[in-house]
């Protein structure tokens, strides 16, 4: 079976990473990590810190960045409490909100089409959402899963000026399949202490499968950087990836770039299936908005064809499937998969002209 249905990154993590793996030694996987008698909570957070240009008690680390988003939420939300989330977005921010007695309202995503179909976040929709509810949290995800889309630095930086009084956590959890953003939000945090941004190795760096997150807070975390303390450190072996994987970074930017190629492939194809729409994205995955009555029959035909893409049935997104980029080679297996399938989208687009048609001619 294909999965190109969860985000992963299939290119797989750097070699080095790899023979770090297969050269772990019995020290690292049965002791503790003494970092913590240099001052700094681990390597991994030290490295960042340089890197991201940040002071290290700034970066705290976390088991993958969902569970970097729990402690947050839980450090920060009490019962009744809200907290801002994107119309269209991550199923977990939800839950992890109802968990402490939250409460999740959702400011608008806009869909535009032109220049090209793409969802779009609207900086004033998200100042105006703010002042009508006094959240606790507003939480940006950027890039945003499922829609693709990112917030522009111009766009964070008025929400952040406009906001001062409410926490603003930006999940970056798919960061580097794009540049614009890349290394600059972290260091947003010196400017705004309500900021936090969260990320991950999970999806750039492609090591999901060993639970490694991070964010990097303004001064306002202060009770979240010490909730999120480990006294008995960080796990050795993942931290050992991790740095591996950071200097690994052109392994990475040619992953970043081939992502971006691929993306392009699957909006040529759906620019040319009529009445399939594309949306734009800036992460490893796209939103491909399908006919409804396509959607029984497409996942039956892929299942056929051993490849799991994620069909939504619900609420707003009902008829839309989720792409996950995969390598040259998986995303030639799907593509030509859709293309077998192409011709029901064609008899669709034919009735739906010829109705059109009729409708005009009465
Ligand atoms: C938007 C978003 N944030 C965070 C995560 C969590 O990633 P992880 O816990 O593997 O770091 C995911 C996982 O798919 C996600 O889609």
């Amino acid at each position: 079976m294909l999965y190109l249905d969860r985000n992963e990154n299939l290119f797989g993590a750097a070699p080095e990473c790899l023979r770090i793996l297969r050269t772990a030694d019995a020290a690292t996987l049965g002791t503790y990590s003494r970092d913590f008698l240099r001052g700094v909570k681990s390597t991994l957070s030290e490295t960042l810190a340089q890197q991201l240009e940040i002071p290290e008690r700034r970066i705290l680390l976390s088991y993958g960045s969902e569970d970097m988003l729990k402690q947050t939420v839980h450090c920060c939300l009490s019962a009744g409490d809200r907290m801002l989330i994107p119309q269209y977005s991550w199923w977990y921010y939800q839950s992890v909100a109802s968990e402490c007695g939250g409460v999740t309202v959702e400011y608008p995503l806009e869909r535009m089409q032109q220049p090209a179909p793409a969802f779009l976040y609207n900086a004033e929709e998200i100042i105006g959402a703010v002042r009508n509810t006094a959240p606790k949290l507003l939480l940006i995800a950027s890039p945003n899963n499922p829609t693709g889309n990112a917030l522009s630095l111009d766009g964070l930086k008025k929400i952040l000026d406009k906001c001062a009084s409410t926490r603003v956590v930006i999940d970056e959890a798919y960061f580097g399949f794009n540049d614009e953003l890349f290394e600059s939000l972290p260091q947003l945090t010196r400017q705004f202490p309500h900021l936090a941004v969260l990320r991950t190795f999970s999806k750039l760096y492609a090591l999901a499968g060993m639970r490694i997150g991070y964010a990097c807070v303004g001064e306002q975390y202060e009770k979240l950087t010490a909730y999120s303390a480990r006294y008995l450190g960080y796990n050795t072996l993942s931290e050992q990836l991790a740095l591996a994987a950071l200097r690994s970074k052109e392994y990475y930017n040619e992953i970043g770039k081939t992502i971006a190629n691929e993306r392009e492939r699957f909006y040529s194809f759906f620019d040319a299936t009529d009445p399939c729409i594309a949306y734009r994205s800036v992460a490893n995955f796209i939103l491909v908005k399908i006919p409804t009555e396509h959607m029984a029959p497409l996942s039956e035909h892929l299942r056929r064809a051993e490849i799991a893409v994620k069909f939504y049935s619900e609420g707003g997104l009902a008829s839309h499937i989720r792409i996950t980029i995969g390598t040259p080679s998986q995303n030639s297996l799907l593509l030509q998969a859709l293309s077998d399938f192409r011709y029901r989208f064609a008899a669709h687009a034919a009735t739906a002209n010829h109705q059109s048609k009729l409708y005009n001619l009465q």
